[in-house]
């Protein structure tokens, strides 16, 4: 095989290297043409100038206009063809936007409706209109001089609100980037979108008029092997279709996971890898289990109404005397351990609350207590629920990966390696602890993990205290972790904002990485 490098050729003097080059090139580049390619330049050898892609569409008689553009990019490769790109946003419409296509924009409808009664009234609209379209509606009337006053409309220019309500459903019937209304627009939830486009245009170059019009003639060549061509002798003389993997060529656009899915997908093999199980429980559970089992004292403020979802229905779920008795002794007194317990009075009512778990940890206390003896390594990824307002970085409800390892031994060392282990086959290998506290474990951390120079604190672990073990017979130490899903996802994917994981932007959720 001769080896065309050309550093291997360096020292041969320079014009003898450009004719290697160039008669190199264009054997190369001949012999690989494709018939699209061809076509492209036979139609643009017909005369000079710029072809926009709608000519270059008509005169190869194309539909795609991805044939086109990889054709294009195919042929500048090769310098036949020089192509001008620019970019440019035009405006689109967004999902309410295309609603309000069809229905007429919410001022439009609600200035209507007040227009056709005699002395049109809130209690009038109230009843017409849904409640989230009447409030906002009055705001967008109010900024068009609608004035309300003790219940009644009342409007000193109509004329004007009229013609303004017109423009923006002209504007929306058919919108266009140069409008004005386009600012006005933005600031609307959903009604438009601007995109960037981008416009290109071809023109030949100098080398690609050179190009004889018999090199141009489109071959028939094989582009898929089939298992009939494979059987039969025919591929042996067969001439195959080289594709260039480098060229740009338009995204298809399948069915795929969510981000978040993709990523417990890949969470779950992690573990599963380390030797873990999976374990999968209810979120409705009671006080008791997701509290007062983990030595959480009964007037902590984390179990207030305001920080906890309380079930009505449930309300109350039966819990076993026995298990009552012992978490009573213990939260009051320590029962049989060294321990001094909290002290007051323990309320077995109070555990049989039904709630929305707030953490995992109310699962895997769950399966210590039915399997108190053996050794495990169990990890959960699953949903749990907070009283939270939402904003940047809060939701009411959200993930957390959860884990413990139970076995003669276990240790800190033990749990600090696991989770920085976990970490790393994430992609992050700066992981730091620092103490922490939960009136569950003893010892308590934080985990952080390094992103963009910053430390992010991820989910807190530690070793359960026996006030937690003891009353369930467990004898072995047992490491515990709980993290945020959600937090992870904002790294993995670069956020600064959770709830973009949840608001189901189609094309966001399209351009983002394979996980
Ligand atoms: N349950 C704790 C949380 O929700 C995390 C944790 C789990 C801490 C296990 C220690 C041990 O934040």
């Amino acid at each position: 095989m001769i080896d065309f490098s050309f550093n291997k050729i360096n020292n041969l003097n320079q014009d003898i290297r450009k004719g290697i080059q160039e008669a190199f090139m264009t054997a190369k580049t001949m012999a690989e043409l494709t018939n699209p390619e061809r076509r492209m330049l036979r139609t643009l050898q017909e005369r000079e100038g710029e072809w926009t892609l709608q000519e270059v569409l008509t005169a190869c008689e194309w539909d795609d206009q991805a044939i086109a553009v990889a054709a294009g990019h195919g042929l500048s490769n090769r310098g036949y063809v020089k192509i001008n790109e620019s970019s440019q946003q035009d405006v689109i419409l967004g999902s309410e936007g295309e609603k309000a296509v069809n229905e007429g924009l919410l001022e439009s409808r609600l200035w209507e409706f007040i227009q056709s009664q005699t002395n049109a009234t809130m209690k009038d609209l109230s009843a017409n209109f849904e409640r989230h379209e009447a409030g906002p509606g009055i705001g967008l009337l109010k900024g068009l001089g609608v004035k309300l006053d003790g219940g009644k409309f009342s409007c000193d220019n109509p004329e004007n609100v009229s013609k303004i309500i017109q423009e923006r459903n002209e504007f929306i019937n058919s919108p266009s980037i140069d409008s004005p209304l386009v600012e006005h627009f933005k600031g609307r939830k959903n009604l438009i979108e601007i995109v960037e486009a981008v416009t290109r245009t071809w023109t030949i170059t100098a080398s690609g008029k050179g190009i004889p019009n018999s090199d141009l003639e489109e071959v028939v060549k094989i582009a898929e092997i089939t298992p009939e061509l494979l059987q039969s002798d025919d591929w042996k003389n067969a001439e195959f279709r080289p594709y260039d993997v480098s060229l740009e060529a338009s995204m298809p656009r399948s069915g795929r996971s969510h981000p978040m899915q993709a990523l417990i997908e890949r969470i779950r093999s992690i573990f599963l890898e380390m030797g873990f199980s999976e374990l999968v429980d209810d979120y409705v559970q009671t006080a008791g289990w997701n509290m007062d089992a983990l030595f959480i004292p009964q007037d902590h403020p984390a179990r207030e109404m305001q920080d906890t979802f309380y079930l009505d229905n449930p309300r109350q779920i039966k819990l076993n005397p026995k298990l009552l008795k012992d978490w009573k002794a213990i939260h009051e007194h320590g029962g049989d351990t060294e321990s001094t317990g909290w002290g007051g009075e323990f309320n077995p009512e109070i555990s049989q609350k039904g709630l929305l778990r707030t953490h995992t940890t109310v699962n895997t206390i769950q399966y210590l207590a039915a399997n108190p003896t053996e050794s495990c390594r169990v990890f959960a990824i699953d949903r749990v629920f907070r009283k939270e307002s939402i904003d940047k970085t809060h939701l009411p409800e959200f993930h957390q990966i959860e884990g413990i390892i139970m076995e003669p031994g276990a240790n800190l060392g033990m749990l600090v390696s696991t989770l920085k282990t976990f970490y790393k086959k994430m992609g992050y290998p700066e992981v730091r602890v620092r103490p922490a506290y939960f009136p569950y474990t003893e010892p308590s951390l934080e985990v952080e993990v390094k992103w963009r120079g910053k430390w992010l604190e991820l989910g807190g672990a530690g070793i359960f205290r026996p006030e937690v073990t003891e009353p369930l017979g467990i004898k072995d130490p047992v490491c515990a972790w709980g993290m945020g899903l959600e937090r992870l996802a904002m790294l993995v994917l670069g956020l600064d904002d959770i709830r973009q994981l949840y608001i189901s932007d189609l094309e966001w959720l399209r351009n983002q990485p394979i996980l």
